[in-house]
């Protein structure tokens, strides 16, 4: 969904010295793209992760001054445009989730396919591992976690296998909890949905990077950074990541006056203008090219005028 990214914020990306962040700077393929397709416009890019900003710091290298990258949390984004003395954005992109560098990176502990440390860090310089949640977490809040971001109907099972066994020896990696949650599950959840891990990893990652709350905070913080006519776009991978997006952006895009008043003064009209119609999923080809485009939703919006959302 890249073109569409780029064709949701290239209106205000053309003026020079117009300014774009990628809030997920990952392996820097979108950054590079912005950067090609808008000659005059400059790019700030966050990461939390310091080997992707390694790695895609040499990718971009060829781009001199006209990329800055940043080693953040994307809701510090306000900070970093602070620091930069950028007090305002004409565009916004977040491409959430795990890269596939993370994914592929088998000591990284994200993937449940290879045994490797249970770490799941997007930022291994600070944070608890997935181990240290699993294995100190009480067992009512380790259910919650796997029902509410992994969607996992088997949640109490899993976890009741998990603290029985963590009660014998610790979680250290990843390929005994696989074969803990294979145990657990009857066969019938076994034959439902790929490997029967999968959702407990997610709900996992989910939880050790704090995704949902650095969102909640983000979104409404990236917005507030737009100058008027700026756009953001923002690709979700998770109906959860995606109801917040939704939110922020709706609330940004209704009308904020009292019932009944004959004429709307300027500061009750909408700060956004939504550019999607709902969220645009990817097409049957991007998926079939690429597996992990399936779950991705995208949303849009154009900020209209000033005031907070
Ligand atoms: C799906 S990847 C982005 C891929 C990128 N668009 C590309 O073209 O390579 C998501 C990236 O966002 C980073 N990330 C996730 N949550 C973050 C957060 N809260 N703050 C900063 N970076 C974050 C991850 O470390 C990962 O590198």
């Amino acid at each position: 969904m890249l073109r569409r990214c780029l064709d949701l914020l290239g209106p205000a990306l053309a003026e020079p010295g117009a300014v774009v962040v990628d809030c997920t700077l990952g392996l820097g393929g979108h950054s590079e793209a912005l950067l090609r397709t808008f000659p005059a416009a400059r790019l700030v890019a966050l990461d939390r992760d310091k080997e992707a900003l390694r790695l895609a710091g040499e990718r971009l290298a060829p781009f001199g001054e006209r990329a800055t990258l940043a080693h953040a949390v994307y809701d510090e984004l306000p900070d970093v445009l602070d620091r930069l003395g950028v007090p305002r954005v004409q565009g916004v992109l977040f491409d959430l989730g795990v890269s596939s560098m993370q994914l592929d990176e088998a000591d990284r502990g994200f993937a449940y396919a290879q045994d490797a440390p249970l770490d799941m860090r997007m930022d291994q310089t600070a944070g608890m591992s997935a181990a240290e949640v699993l294995n100190t977490y009480p067992p009512g809040e380790l259910v919650r976690i796997l029902r509410t971001y992994g969607e996992e109907k088997q949640a109490r099972r899993i976890v009741s296998a998990v603290v029985r066994e963590r009660e014998k020896e610790p979680f250290d990696r990843s390929a005994r909890l696989v074969e803990l949650i294979r145990e657990a599950l009857p066969q019938a959840a076994k034959r439902t949905g790929g490997n029967p891990a999968k959702r407990t990893f997610q709900a996992l990652r989910i939880e050790v990077n704090g995704e949902l709350s650095v969102l909640e905070r983000a979104i409404p913080a990236a917005v507030n950074t737009l100058a008027v006519g700026g756009r953001i776009a923002v690709l979700s991978y998770h109906s959860l990541e995606d109801r917040l997006v939704k939110q922020v952006l709706s609330a940004g895009a209704t009308s904020t006056a009292p019932p009944g008043l004959p004429v709307v003064p300027e500061r009750y009209q909408p700060r956004l203008k939504l550019l999607t119609r709902g969220a645009e999923l990817p097409a049957e080809e991007e998926v079939a090219a690429n597996r992990r485009a399936a779950p991705a939703r995208l949303r849009g919006a154009e900020r209209l005028r000033e005031g907070a959302v």
